[in-house]
């Protein structure tokens, strides 16, 4: 990789990181995300909005999250020594309050009347339900049938919460779904709505806007890890859906040519099964998806595949335009760990440390215990706990009988 490699500022000013990104949108909605745009990069410099946002992050969401050094696994496996970056300790349990907190903020500067959105494994959509219950603004979530069964209790805190729940049952009715019914619903009224989508995903300025409210996760990491150990890390590693999580911890990093950076996607059942995994880098290819140019797991007709992931939040044919650059120059690897080795990286995390992860984080864990013993014992993996597995546990004890 060339380290002079100018990564900020990016994306350009049409949204393009590279070939990917971009608005591939009709005309009414390019000028509704043009406004966002505009009302983005005017209202997040503002004293009175860093303020506000400064004092949630800390006061509500409870950040910084803490490093922690997993030194039972370590031991147990040998090799590098493995920390967890624990966005699972973030009030409502995952990393996704990180920019919900930032695109309710904005909706409300903006005098929007409604935010809307999609979840996939249900956290989106609660962190969302609760930024809008803190900031007194209607919210709206729409969530395929698949994943309303799979993460009930992620259903019910939603429906506690006061936001009014969607049920999608087209197609897979999975996250894709779910996007498209979203989408429409915006494209009633974009003057008055707010889409806030839930990774670093779908048309500019999203991926930018996202991504910039999750990088908090990397800022804070990098000074943690500097403190406490004198150095970097060797690896970093974070689970793939559509991106938010790991360019969240990423992108501090990028020009730490040191830094070994790995993405983890989801390989499912196995990566020779078409359909039953949604390892979009892996096996994607350029194409276009949700608004934006990225990596897509495609038919052969050219319209997105079916998907699979034992994590729901994972289950994505597309993938986040930047990653779909940092691929193509080299910057970030993209690993993949199958629902199997998340599921046992789920139970050795459990039992070892006392932390539950998410279905999704468990991916990133599953990596670095697989990466772990083949490395010497002086190297550090920081691993992104994005979530913790609480909306996952009945789920996982059914399908090992526990
Ligand atoms: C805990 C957790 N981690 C990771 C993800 C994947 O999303 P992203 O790749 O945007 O971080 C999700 C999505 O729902 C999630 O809930």
């Amino acid at each position: 990789m060339n380290s002079s490699f100018p990564f900020a500022p990016m994306p350009d000013e049409h949204g393009f990181f590279g070939p990917y990104g971009g608005q591939i949108i009709p005309p009414p909605l390019k000028q509704a995300m043009d406004d966002i745009t505009a009302a983005y990069l005017e209202i997040s410099k503002r004293a009175d909005f860093q303020k506000q946002f400064a004092e949630l992050r800390a006061d509500y969401v409870g950040r910084p999250s803490p490093i922690f050094h997993a030194e039972r696994l370590s031991e147990q496996l040998g090799g590098a020594h493995i920390h967890l970056k624990r966005e699972d300790l973030n009030h409502t349990g995952a990393h996704k309050i990180n920019h919900c907190i930032g695109e309710a903020l904005l909706a409300r500067f903006m005098g929007k009347k409604k935010v809307i959105a999609e979840t996939g494994a249900g956290q989106h959509g609660v962190a969302l339900a609760t930024a809008c219950a803190l900031l007194g603004l209607p919210c709206e979530i729409h969530m395929g049938q698949v994943d309303i069964e799979k993460q009930h209790p992620n259903v019910t805190r939603m429906h506690i919460l006061g936001c009014k729940l969607v049920a999608v049952t087209r197609g897979q009715a999975t996250l894709k779904e779910a996007v498209d019914s979203a989408f429409e619903e915006y494209l009633k009224n974009p003057t008055d709505y707010f889409y806030a989508i839930g990774s670093v995903v779908g048309p500019h300025p999203f991926p930018m806007m996202v991504r910039d409210f999750q990088s908090v996760v990397g800022r804070e990491a990098r000074e943690q890890f500097l403190a406490r150990h004198g150095r970097l890390p060797d690896y970093l590693a974070a689970c793939v859906g559509g991106g938010s999580n790991s360019i969240g911890l990423f992108t501090a990093f990028l020009e730490d040519a040191e830094v070994k950076i790995v993405g983890v996607e989801p390989a499912g059942e196995g990566l020779d099964r078409p359909g039953r995994h949604a390892a979009t880098l892996t096996q994607g290819r350029p194409g276009a998806l949700h608004g934006m140019k990225c990596y897509v797991l495609e038919n052969p007709d050219g319209t997105a595949a079916a998907v699979h992931s034992v994590a729901s939040g994972l289950d994505y044919p597309g993938i986040g335009p930047q990653h779909s650059y940092l691929k193509d120059i080299d910057r970030v690897q993209y690993e993949t760990a199958t629902d199997q080795e998340a599921l046992d990286a789920f139970m050795t995390l459990s039992r070892i440390e006392g932390i539950i992860p998410a279905l999704e984080s468990a991916h990133a864990v599953a990596w670095a215990m697989r990466m772990a013993p083949t490395l010497p014992s002086s190297q550090n993996i920081l691993v992104n706990l994005s979530g913790r597995g609480d909306k996952d546990v009945d789920y996982v004890a059914q399908r090992l009988g526990i």
